[in-house]
């Protein structure tokens, strides 16, 4: 356990999950604030933007974060013109409720991994996490020269140890209970689904860096159950996503409050990736529909009428991603929900 602390330089083992484009400077400080690891989400910043919101978590914390970026993993592709026009059929319904205008195809869907890490070596945090895949070796190198802790993920033993052989400090084990991407790369994310209570274990002995538990940790007895499997901390997105200081909107909290542990499904509607998430009106009708563009093109289309909809509450036309364990997410302060997940590790000083 110590090991963990020792490498993040945090007092609990406990990682603030990162919420690809719903991080909120507030909650990644209010967790690192606390002696927790805060980390912040980076999907589809740019170089400027990378550089703003890292500016902003300094001024709000003085403890290590970690900012967490996608890998590239050869499957995205620009969507053809039939693709996205196809996509954008079955979505108009959507643009129209909103009052908004259907959007043409951009000239870029996202960032390049060269040009985020650029940014993100500039500002040298504490600690990177990463997504779909292993970093590659000469962003090891370099991040390791700056003195940066690299956080891979893993969905299967076999991506934990192709992540330690990769040269990564530490493994997040991500079992399916998890929220949002399936982060899968070596074989289909339809075909990793292992959950928490198999996994932990079957990395912790396959690996020699620490692990850490990601899916379904909500509470006390989540943290000492993942411990007992032999994880040296945890990462929880969910429980932390259903507090006052995150980014998520009064719909998706509603959501988050309102699901049941079956409730969850991992679709690729609105993204082109699966993730799990909420069975809202907008997963239904366009998994029904069928017609879903590559990743990143649907995630983007589906982007061009989020927020508007989170804006006016309308959780039926959102990304709801959530957990199996959101039933347990009980807590509206992140401060207090820290407080009774350290309660879990063991030997833990009681907090005040
Ligand atoms: C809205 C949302 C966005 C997420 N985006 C990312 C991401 O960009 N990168 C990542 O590593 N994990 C991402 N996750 C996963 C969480 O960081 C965390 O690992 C997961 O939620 C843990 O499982 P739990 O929800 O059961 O606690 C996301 C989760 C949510 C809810």
């Amino acid at each position: 356990m110590g090991d963990l602390c020792d490498l993040l330089g945090i007092e609990h083992p406990i990682v603030l999950g990162p919420f690809g484009g719903l991080s909120s400077v507030a909650l990644t400080a209010a967790v690192s604030n606390a002696g927790g690891l805060g980390s912040y989400g980076l999907y589809g910043y740019d170089a400027d933007r990378i550089h703003r919101t890292a500016a902003e978590l300094r001024a709000a914390t003085g403890g290590p974060f970690a900012l967490n970026l996608w890998l590239p993993t050869g499957t995205e592709r620009d969507a053809t013109p039939q693709e996205f026009a196809a996509s954008l059929a079955v979505l108009a319904p959507y643009f129209a409720e909103l009052g908004l205008p259907l959007p043409e195809a951009p000239s870029r869907y996202l960032p390049t991994l060269d040009e985020q890490w650029e940014a993100v070596l500039r500002e040298r945090p504490a600690v990177v996490s990463v997504v779909f895949g292993v970093p590659p070796e000469a962003m090891l190198a370099q991040a390791h020269e700056a003195g940066i802790v690299v956080i891979g993920t893993a969905t299967t033993v076999d991506e934990a140890v192709t992540l330690e052989n990769g040269g990564v400090d530490a493994v997040v084990a991500s079992g399916f209970e998890a929220a949002g991407h399936r982060t899968s790369f070596l074989d289909a994310a339809e075909e990793s689904l292992v959950g928490s209570f198999a996994l932990i274990p079957q990395v912790a002995d396959a690996v020699r860096i620490p692990v850490i538990a990601a899916g379904g940790v909500a509470d006390s007895r989540g943290v000492a159950a993942a411990f007992a499997l032999g994880a040296s901390g945890v990462q929880v997105g969910t429980a932390f996503l259903r507090t006052r200081q995150s980014a998520a909107n009064d719909a998706h909290r509603a959501a988050i409050s309102a699901s049941r542990a079956h409730d969850t499904v991992l679709t690729r509607a609105m993204s082109g990736r699966p993730a799990r998430g909420a069975a809202n009106r907008a997963v239904r009708e366009i998994e029904s529909a069928g017609v879903i563009a590559p990743f990143p093109a649907q995630n983007w289309l589906t982007g061009r009428f989020r927020p508007e909809a989170g804006a006016r509450g309308i959780g039926e036309l959102q990304s709801l991603w959530l957990g199996q364990a959101a039933g347990l997410a009980g807590f509206e302060d992140a401060d207090e929900l820290l407080a009774e997940l350290v309660r879990g590790v063991p030997g833990a000083p009681a907090m005040p």
